[in-house]
């Protein structure tokens, strides 16, 4: 069965289909989260990376008083006024259209644009198409605008545009880290302070290991709501855990502590709550596994932390665990778990760099022949954020 490795790695995009003299290309790139699952909005800590899929948004100005949003893929264009007020259409528009509205919610007023975007970021594949959509889509405006922002606000302002306009509760993990990312190493976040750290891959024996993502190719219905309802019961853990130890999120809490206060929530809440407070120092000890270069330290986590999500967040599903399970005992593997929001998406691996292809190859056949879905695998190296790739060329444009 033939592998693709690395298959859009240099990055071959469409050419765009707006007058090039005048047009910015930025490019995002997707995401895989190596530890630290449901922990961004509670405070908690990270581990992704940014992977070669991307977006790219062409950014070139307009002469009437119209904004343009085109899907080069769906072949779609929305066309808006300047100061449209229109609420989410349901599609993929509302990305690019919730981050304008963010930008001018904060006083920058891009001039009249056609935006077209395009690119090979899995979709549902829990690789953060969306954030990498949002990203692209701010970076491209910003640089209409002539305006530069900071990573945290960047950030932020995509992660609201997500929350207000699309109507989506997610973390800050996604547009943070395809924006902040650096290659060849892993961003440790604090989704708290937003102070982070890129932390090398390729640490003693981590040198000859590579991450693999395994996309399932399910996404389960429930998936939406389901977010919505973890994060709520989480935030329901952390209330009483705030006003019982004056902590300020489930960032700083310890076990011992939700232990102390199990009998004052709900089931849920605590389940939800023990899986963030042990993905949390998952996170710190991932970190001192990558500076020992020690894969299979790292790899113990990883699978503790997938029975974590499976066990108390219950954010897993019957493919995505046989996954998992198939994985671990692959010769070469040293962990495996779901990465992303869950319900379906994608698992992420860490493998002997020797075995990786041997290692793809038995992961699909067996999903295959369990599931008679084709999985997609692909071989990642660590890449950059939207911050170092596009060094915005405003000045450029005439
Ligand atoms: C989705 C969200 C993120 C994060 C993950 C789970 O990807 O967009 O903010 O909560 O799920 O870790």
């Amino acid at each position: 069965m033939a592998l693709e490795k690395n298959p859009l790695s240099p990055i071959t995009l469409s050419p765009p289909t707006t007058d090039a003299s005048a047009t910015l290309h930025c490019v995002a790139p997707a995401r895989v989260n190596l530890l630290g699952e449901h922990t961004d909005y509670t405070g908690g800590f990270v581990l992704p990376m940014a992977i070669s899929f991307a977006t790219q948004a062409a950014i070139s100005p307009r002469s009437d008083a119209h904004y343009s949003f085109t899907s080069e893929l769906l072949n779609q264009t929305l066309t808006i006024d300047l100061d449209d007020r229109s609420t989410a259409r349901g599609e993929w528009s509302d990305y690019p259209v919730g981050v304008l509205r963010q930008l001018q919610q904060h006083g920058i007023h891009p001039p009249p644009f056609d935006l077209h975007l395009t690119g090979n970021v899995p979709f549902a594949a829990g690789v953060s198409s969306s954030a990498s959509v949002e990203v692209a889509s701010a970076m491209a405006m910003l640089a209409i605008a002539r305006t530069r922002l900071s990573i945290e606000e960047i950030s932020l302002l995509c992660q609201r545009a997500e929350n207000e306009f699309v109507d989506s509760p997610c973390g800050i993990m996604d547009q943070f880290v395809i924006t902040a990312a650096k290659a060849g190493h892993a961003l440790l976040l604090d989704t708290r302070s937003l102070t982070y750290e890129h932390l090398p891959m390729n640490k003693g024996a981590l040198a000859d290991t590579q991450i693999v993502v395994c996309n399932s190719m399910v996404k389960h219905s429930v998936a939406t709501g389901e977010y919505g309802m973890r994060r709520r019961e989480s935030e329901e853990g952390q209330a009483i855990l705030v006003a019982r130890f004056g902590v300020r999120d489930l960032g700083e809490t310890t076990l011992d502590q939700l232990y102390l206060a199990q009998s004052e929530m709900s089931d849920a809440a605590f389940r939800r709550c023990r899986h963030i407070i042990s993905d949390n120092a998952r996170v710190h000890q991932a970190k001192h596994a990558m500076f020992n270069g020690d894969p299979l330290a790292f790899g113990k986590l990883m699978l503790s932390g997938h029975a974590s999500e499976r066990d108390d967040f219950e954010c897993s599903c019957e493919e995505i665990d046989f996954l998992v399970d198939t994985a671990a005992q692959l010769p070469g593997c040293f962990g495996a778990r779901l990465t992303g929001g869950g319900f379906g998406g994608s698992t992420v691996n860490l493998v002997q760099r020797s075995q990786a292809e041997a290692f793809s190859t038995a992961l699909k056949a067996s999903y295959q022949e369990r599931f008679n879905i084709a999985a997609d695998v692909y071989i990642c190296d660590a890449v950059d954020g939207a911050w170092r790739r596009n060094i915005p060329a405003a000045e450029d444009l005439a």
